[in-house]
């Protein structure tokens, strides 16, 4: 455990606030900096206790102590929850060991309100015989990454959890923020709340197909053995609301994953991770992922400017 702390503040002055990550233990980090109700959106996946290889923390922990440290974390981030802030919890399991998630969710449960269960699918098998004459699917489809496990008893192991908590179970969410269209146009017009202009959006519902990105080499380009992809917190943030959502944090960040979807969404965030490795590994994907932002914007100031779309005398008579 490091002993002193090291911190970088990355800034995104154009939404006025930071991209904030310390290299220390989160219990003391957020104890120390954190203030209370200040945080409206957690999304984080803490270590499961699965044996999983991390450079500095120990995986291998009696199941008692494990939860004992959980409930430790947990309040600290339950104190520093807004009242009507989100907690993500992402945690997957073994076939031999399936009970972590539901253990960690039963203690948690002694801590707030658990108002969603959503399941993270990793890879997905659909025959096309099951989805009939659908546009686009004229075969089977296979697709996603897991973990293959050589195994005469259990099958692969291709999703994991992600426990939406909150303070009491009440929290307003953006369900069309991830929406989906309607396969049947006709329902758009059915299902359109009254007083509003009719949306080609509905629920996604709670299963989330979101596959690991392509990657070449895993010393380079993932080296980590347990992260999420930053689609996952950019969907939780979408989730919550992103009118709602002034400060996002993460005790357990890792490679930086939802600190990457916050400095693409420009929402303030705080996070910890003990690994100076991957203190070091996340520092440099946020800064990547803002570069690559700001390229984006000015990619589209241009085309914008292309269209004429900053001119300043639009004739009256404009269709635009
Ligand atoms: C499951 S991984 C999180 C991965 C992250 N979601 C990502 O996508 O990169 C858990 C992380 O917690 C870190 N960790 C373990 N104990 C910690 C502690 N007490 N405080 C802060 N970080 C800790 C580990 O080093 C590991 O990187």
């Amino acid at each position: 455990m490091s002993s002193s702390i090291t911190t970088k503040i990355i800034d995104i002055h154009d939404q006025g606030g930071a991209i904030v990550m310390h290299n220390c233990d989160c219990i003391r980090g957020i104890a120390d900096h954190v203030a209370s109700g200040s945080v409206d959106v957690v999304v984080t996946s803490p270590p499961y206790n699965l044996g999983i290889e991390y450079r500095t923390y120990d995986d291998r922990i009696e199941r008692g102590e494990y939860l004992e440290w959980t409930r430790k974390w947990a309040s600290e981030v339950a104190r520093a929850l807004s009242p009507a802030g989100s907690f993500f919890l992402n945690i997957g399991s073994r076939p031999r060991d399936p009970w972590g998630p539901f253990q960690v969710a039963t203690e948690l449960g002694e801590i707030f309100v658990l108002q969603n269960v959503i399941h993270w699918i990793k890879s997905i098998a659909i025959s096309q015989d099951d989805v009939g004459d659908y546009p686009g699917i004229e075969g089977d489809v296979a697709v996603g990454h897991y973990k293959p496990i050589n195994s005469k008893r259990f099958i692969n192991d291709c999703h994991e959890y992600i426990f939406h908590f909150t303070h009491k179970g009440n929290v307003r969410l953006d369900r069309l923020a991830v929406g989906v269209p309607y396969q049947d146009k006709s329902n758009i017009d059915r299902w359109a709340r009254e007083g509003r202009e009719p949306v080609d959006l509905r629920c996604r519902g709670n299963t989330w197909f979101i596959p690991y990105e392509t990657i070449t080499r895993r010393s380079s380009d993932r080296p980590h053995p347990a992260t999420f992809p930053s689609k996952l917190p950019e969907m939780c943030i979408r989730l919550h609301g992103l009118d709602r959502c002034n400060l996002v944090m993460d005790p357990f960040s890792g490679l930086g994953n939802t600190a990457v979807a916050c400095a693409r969404l420009g929402i303030p965030f705080i996070g910890y991770e003990i690994d100076e490795f991957y203190f070091a590994e996340s520092i440099e994907r946020v800064a990547q992922a803002l570069d690559e932002s700001a390229k984006d914007s000015a990619g589209d100031a241009q085309n914008a400017r292309q269209l004429g779309l900053f001119e300043q005398d639009v004739p009256s008579n404009s269709n635009l």
